[in-house]
C-alpha cells in the first residue's frame, strides 16, 4: 500500500464565517519530491486572519485559493526526504506548507527557511516569526515610534499586537493602552505584559476610555481591526500621528458594506499621517528584528503565548478563533505527526 497524506482543500468560496461547506478533508498519495526538491513532513500550521481573505474571489497581494486547491498557509515541518542542496534530511523549515500533512518545497517557487536550532517551532511562528515582525517593523519602521509616544494597539491581546504593546514600552513609548475583548484579556494586558491601560471594546465606552487614558491624544494608533475601532481612535489622535494599518479583521468576513471611516477629516486638521505596510516587504531585514526579538523573549521582556488547536481536521476551526476572539496570542496547528 502506498504511503498516503492528508489536506484541507477549499471546497466552495464561504460568505462569512468559514462553515462545514468551506473546506473538505482528503486523503491523497504522499507526494514525492523532484530533482531539487524536498518532503517536508508538517508539524504546525500557522492560522493567520489573511487565508481568510485569500479564500474570496476577490482582487488581493496574492491570488484566491483555486477551488479544489489545498489551503494556504505558512507552516513548520521536518525534511524527511531530500533531492536538494538547500536542505538536509531532518532540518526543521518554515514555508508555505499548506494545510497538509506533507508538502514539497524547492530552490525556486516554494521555497522554505531552514529554523536554526533551538527555536521552538511555537516560537518561530509566531514571536519570531511572521506576526512579531509584522509588530516590530509596523511599530519601529512604518509607525515611527518616538520616545514619549502615546501608543494605542487593537487586536492587543492576540499575535501582533501583544508584541507591538511590549514593543513599544522597551523602545520608549511614555504610555501603551490596548484594545481587546473582553476583562480576562486586558487584564492579561496589564498584569501580565506591562501594558498602562487596556479597553474592553465589547463591554467599555471606547471612545470615553480613550481620552480618560489618552489625555493628550494618540500620537501612534497601530491598527489591527479597522471599522468602527479605527473610526474612534481616527477622532482622538495628537498633532503629528501616525496611524499603521496593518490588518482590517472586523472586515474579513463582513457581507455588504464596511463600515466608512467618518473622522478621517482629524488626519488633515492634526498633520497627521496613515500608512499601510504588508510585512513581506521587509523579509530581507527579518535577521535584524529577530536577533532583538531574541534577546528580549530570553531576559523576559516580551511574553507571548500561542494557542495551540490539535489536528488537520480542526484548522477551519482554528481560523474561526481568530474572527470570534477564542485566542490569546499566537494560534497554530498541531499536527501531531
Ligand atoms: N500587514 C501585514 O503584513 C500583516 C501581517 C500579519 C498580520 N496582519 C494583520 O494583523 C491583524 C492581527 O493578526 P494576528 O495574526 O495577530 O491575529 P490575532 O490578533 O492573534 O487574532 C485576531 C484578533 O482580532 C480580534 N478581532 C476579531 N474580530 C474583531 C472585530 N470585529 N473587532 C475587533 N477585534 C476583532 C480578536 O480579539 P478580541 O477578542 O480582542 O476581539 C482576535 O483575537 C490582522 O488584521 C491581520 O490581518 C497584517
Amino acid at each position: 500500500m502506498p504511503p498516503t497524506s492528508r489536506q484541507v482543500v477549499l471546497a466552495t468560496r464561504p460568505s462569512g464565517m468559514v462553515d462545514e461547506e468551506t473546506t473538505r478533508l482528503e486523503t491523497v498519495p504522499q507526494p514525492e519530491p523532484g530533482p531539487g526538491e524536498a518532503l517536508v513532513r508538517v508539524q504546525y500550521l500557522s492560522i493567520d486572519p489573511t487565508i481568510r481573505t485569500w479564500m474570496d474571489d476577490a482582487p488581493g497581494y496574492l491570488p484566491p485559493i483555486e477551488i479544489d486547491a489545498v489551503v494556504r498557509s505558512g507552516g513548520i515541518g521536518e525534511v524527511v526526504a531530500s533531492n536538494s542542496d538547500s536542505y538536509a534530511v531532518g532540518d526543521t523549515v518554515f514555508g508555505m506548507l499548506g494545510w497538509q500533512e506533507h508538502a514539497v518545497v524547492d530552490e525556486g517557487g516554494n521555497t522554505a527557511q531552514v529554523i536554526p536550532d533551538g527555536v521552538p517551532p511555537t516560537e518561530a511562528l509566531s514571536v519570531f516569526g511572521v506576526t512579531g515582525m509584522t509588530a516590530y517593523f509596523g511599530l519601529l519602521d512604518v509607525g515611527r515610534l518616538q520616545p514619549g509616544d502615546t501608543v494605542v494597539v487593537s487586536g492587543a491581546a492576540g499575535a501582533t499586537g501583544s508584541v507591538v504593546g511590549q514593543v513599544a514600552r522597551i523602545k520608549g513609548a511614555g504610555r501603551v493602552v490596548g484594545i481587546a475583548g473582553g476583562p480576562e484579556k486586558c487584564a492579561w494586558l496589564i498584569d501580565e505584559l506591562g501594558f498602562d491601560g487596556a479597553i474592553d471594546y465589547k463591554n467599555d465606552d471606547l471612545g470615553a476610555r480613550l481620552r480618560e487614558l489618552c489625555g493628550d491624544g494618540i500620537d501612534l494608533y497601530f491598527d489591527n481591526v479597522g471599522g468602527e475601532i479605527l473610526d474612534t481612535c481616527l477622532a482622538q489622535l495628537a498633532m503629528r500621528a501616525r496611524v499603521v494599518c496593518c490588518g482590517a479583521i472586523s472586515a474579513y468576513n463582513a457581507r455588504g458594506e464596511a463600515h466608512g471611516l467618518t473622522n478621517y477629516f482629524s488626519l488633515i486638521t492634526k498633520r497627521a499621517r496613515m500608512e499601510g505596510f504588508l510585512i513581506l516587504d521587509y523579509l530581507d531585514r527579518f535577521p535584524e528584528a529577530q536577533m532583538e526579538m531574541f534577546g528580549w523573549v530570553a531576559d523576559g521582556q516580551v511574553r507571548h503565548a500561542e494557542h495551540v488547536v490539535e489536528g488537520l481536521e480542526n484548522a477551519p476551526d482554528a481560523l474561526n478563533l481568530l474572527f470570534t476572539g477564542g485566542n490569546t496570542g499566537k494560534v497554530v496547528v498541531a499536527l501531531g505527526s
